[in-house]
């Protein structure tokens, strides 16, 4: 038998299901100090108490994350938010509009309001977000706290979008993971920058580029990804990497490699294949991307090619995460 709320080392991770007495464990587990891995909209988030600084170090530990870069606080509304950082007229437009869903804004940061200083990396902006997913928003009421939480993998692998993937990733770690079935967009959350004269795409994500500049009645600036100064400090080239390497813009798919394709022209290939929408749909594509780049990459092959996805849209999350996935590590 499991005991509730017990943090031991060496535990495994432990998969329940989302109803009363699950929630109440994880919120009990949570009030402790102790760390849960709940689903959202967008990807499983690896939670815990972010006015605790030991729950924030813990998260830091198990992701095995640099301390540098800073994590999403989740909220269960925009007044929870509002006490944390500081909204203008923008940053309330673009929360009424997007709000609970996968829009993370970075705002100036309120100083004495209880997050933990390792939370925003010693930043003094803060990025925030509230989840639509009905388990997200049951565990903040239940835990009745904020959550910081970043995407439930180890640091630089892809995020998980189920919680067997959880699982896989945080193996020999005493974490709760909180099971709502696979993640509905499969891509993170968008996150902008409302903290200066111009809004800033910090990392594409599920809601489109378009879709927030039509809010904002103007185009949103970019923010370079370098190695030398991410504008995100997230946004580092490599990361959402598998194991194999990962070649893009493929037309032809060798042999020993596996390949990733999208839409129903495909090539022909004698490896492993998984088509992350045969119909040529962006919003299954980007459900189905982590999965089929794990399965591939489980299948030993030591190359995963992957055919060109349009960069319109959503695909823009996607090439950015398939990007990534390609850079030299
Ligand atoms: O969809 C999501 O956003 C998921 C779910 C769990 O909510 N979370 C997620 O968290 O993807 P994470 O930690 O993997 O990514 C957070 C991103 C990182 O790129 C981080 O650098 C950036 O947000 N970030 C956090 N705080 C920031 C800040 N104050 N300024 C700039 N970027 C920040
Ligand atoms: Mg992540």
């Amino acid at each position: 038998m499991q005991q509730s709320g017990k943090i031991g080392r060496g535990a495994d991770p432990e998969i329940v299901a989302a109803t009363g007495g699950g929630l109440a464990r994880a919120a009990a587990r949570l009030r402790a100090g102790g760390l849960v891995a709940f689903p959202t909209e967008t990807v499983y988030g690896l939670g815990g108490d972010a006015t605790d600084a030991r729950a924030v170090a813990a998260v830091f530990a198990m992701k095995g994350r640099p301390r540098f870069n800073p994590l999403i606080i989740h909220v269960a509304g925009l007044a929870a938010a509002e006490t944390y950082g500081v909204f203008d007229d923008r940053a309330r437009r673009l929360a009424a509009a997007f709000w609970p869903g996968a829009l993370t804004l970075v705002v100036p940061r309120r100083a004495g309001r209880g997050i933990a200083e390792l939370a925003t990396a010693g930043l003094d902006t803060v990025a925030l977000r509230v989840p639509a997913h009905g388990i997200a928003q049951a565990l903040l009421a239940a835990a009745g706290v904020p959550l910081a939480a970043p995407s439930a993998n180890r640091s630089g692998r892809v995020s998980p979008t189920r919680a067997e993937h959880v699982a896989a990733d945080l193996a020999g770690e005493p974490v709760l993971i909180l099971d709502g079935g696979p993640t509905r967009h499969g891509i993170e959350s968008t996150v902008v920058s409302v903290a200066a004269a111009h809004v800033v795409l910090l990392r594409p994500g599920a809601v489109t580029a378009p879709a927030i500049a039509a809010v904002l009645g103007e185009p949103l600036a970019r923010a370079a990804a370098t190695s030398h100064a991410p504008a995100s400090p997230g946004m580092l080239p490599s990361h959402y990497a598998p194991r194999a390497a990962v070649r893009m813009h493929a037309t032809t798919v060798d042999e020993g490699e596996a390949l990733l394709a999208f839409g129903p022209h495909t090539p022909p290939s004698r490896g492993p294949v998984r088509n992350l929408s045969p119909s040529g749909d962006l919003h299954e594509a980007a459900a189905n991307l982590f999965a089929a780049l794990r399965h591939l990459d489980a299948s030993g092959a030591g190359t995963i090619a992957v055919m060109a996805i349009p960069d319109t849209g959503l695909g823009e999350a996607i090439n950015d995460r398939l990007r990534r996935a390609a850079a030299p590590r």
